[in-house]
């Protein structure tokens, strides 16, 4: 009787030591607990991970970050800072003509990345314009007389609410963009100024701007 009382004791501590043991400390699931004193563990090595930045690599050599400055191949960084579109339309040629590629390329990337804001025929009608400022048309004469270049700044550079484009599309694929632009332009009508948009345009960007050093100073 007093053995089998042992015994049962004993499974039972047994077990309540093995419930202790798996819980184990919080190591994120799916790593095996290091055995005490033993800090082998392959688990924790240095080593590349699928679809994960490597660190280690990219320290050791360099192989995963572009120099600074770096320019891939064929390409030419754009020149202007966002405060210079009057000097990109001024000097900038767009080196495209409109051929029916570079015009089906232009219309594919206005409607993948300009179309939520500025509409179908660029009436600045887009969809997200329930929620997000309205853009003015880009139909209107100011539009039309810009030099290509003034057009192909505003999505390098982005222009007040509206944000650059240039990390999501390469100059070549925004000067198709203006010629698309220029390619509805022809059949569209001019679209009046702007009169109560452009109050809303030339007022709203002085408020933010003068909001976050009032902000930063308090
Ligand atoms: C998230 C919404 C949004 C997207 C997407 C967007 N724009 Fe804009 N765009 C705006 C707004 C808003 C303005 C007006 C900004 C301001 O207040 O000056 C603007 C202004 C412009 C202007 C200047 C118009 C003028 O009369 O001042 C051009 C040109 C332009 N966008 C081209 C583009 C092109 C090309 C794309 C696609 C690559 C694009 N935009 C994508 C919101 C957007």
């Amino acid at each position: 009787m007093r053995s089998t009382a042992r015994l049962l004791a004993l499974a039972a501590l047994a077990s309540a030591a093995s419930i202790l043991v798996s819980c184990d400390v919080g190591l994120p699931a799916g790593r095996t607990p290091h055995r005490e004193g033993n800090r082998l563990d392959m688990g924790d090595q240095k080593k590349l991970k699928p679809q994960r930045k490597d660190l280690f690599l990219a320290r050791a050599t360099g192989l995963m970050e572009p120099q600074p400055g770096a320019v891939a191949e064929g390409e030419a960084p754009y020149p202007y800072a966002q405060n210079e579109a009057d000097r990109a339309g001024a000097e900038l040629v767009n080196p495209l003509e409109p051929t029916p590629a570079v015009l089906a390329r232009g219309k594919f990337v206005y409607e993948n990345f300009c179309i939520a804001c500025h509409g179908a025929k660029g009436a600045g009608d887009g969809k997200v314009t329930a929620l997000f400022p309205k853009p003015p048309s880009l139909m209107t004469q100011k539009v039309r007389d810009w030099p290509d270049g003034q057009l192909v700044h505003r999505p390098m550079r982005g222009q007040n609410s509206m944000p650059s484009y240039a990390r999501q599309i390469d100059p070549r694929e925004a000067w198709a963009v203006v010629l698309w632009i220029r390619e509805m332009q022809k059949s569209e009508p001019v679209a009046p100024p702007p009169a109560a948009p452009a109050a809303t345009t030339a007022s709203a960007p002085p408020a933010p701007q003068a909001a976050p050093p009032a902000g930063g100073k308090s």
